[in-house]
């Protein structure tokens, strides 16, 4: 283990476990409804999730496309995010199916949910690797959620602090010390 770390709290073989039950549950859900979602990640802690996650969506022709985006004044954020980097793609009747690394305040999710639809989705639905029920603020939930963890900073499996341990391949506790 990465000598930052810890505690170990969620495994990289319980995470390829995860990517395949939610994956089998999305595409059952998405056959169901004759529907096929555009996969949207937001960067860059969402893509070793989207990496694993969309190799277990067996439905045709899936596609995705990533954006980014940051909140307005930091701390004091009301949920105002400004677009760092846009789709490519038209959301004009897409139902998108949003990735994400994790859930705390909701705050980003709520807004950039709003925004989805603002650019003319049909439906927006939400899979989430991780979920931290206690911080949240924002009325908001996950359609899709891998698990449920207390309220602790974590890192690894694209999470950071500072843009590092982002390549770790397990979700770990940073030891306060690195941050405090
Ligand atoms: P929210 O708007 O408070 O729900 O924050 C969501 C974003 O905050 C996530 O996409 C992460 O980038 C970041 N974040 C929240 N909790 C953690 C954590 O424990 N470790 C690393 N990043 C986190």
């Amino acid at each position: 283990m990465h000598k930052d770390i810890q505690e170990e709290l969620v495994t990289q073989v319980q995470i390829a476990e995860k990517c395949k039950e939610l994956g089998a549950l999305i595409t059952k859900d998405y056959e169901a409804k004759n529907e096929n979602p555009l996969l949207v990640a937001l960067l860059k802690g969402s893509i070793p999730f989207l990496s694993d996650l969309m190799k277990e969506i067996h439905i045709d022709n899936l596609e995705f496309d990533v954006m980014s985006v940051s909140s307005y004044d930091g701390a004091k954020s009301k949920g105002d995010i400004r677009i760092d980097l846009d789709l490519a793609y038209s959301l004009k009747g897409v139902s998108v199916l949003l990735v994400e690394d994790i859930v705390d305040t909701g705050t980003t999710l709520k807004a950039v949910k709003e925004l989805l639809y603002n650019k003319g989705a049909k439906d927006v639905k939400i899979v989430t690797l991780l979920d931290k029920p206690e911080g949240r603020v924002a009325d908001v939930k996950a359609d899709y959620i891998g698990f449920e963890i207390k309220n602790e900073f974590v890192v690894g499996y694209g999470l950071d602090y500072n843009q590092k341990y982002r390549n770790l391949p397990y979700v770990g506790v940073l030891k306060r010390s690195v941050y405090e």
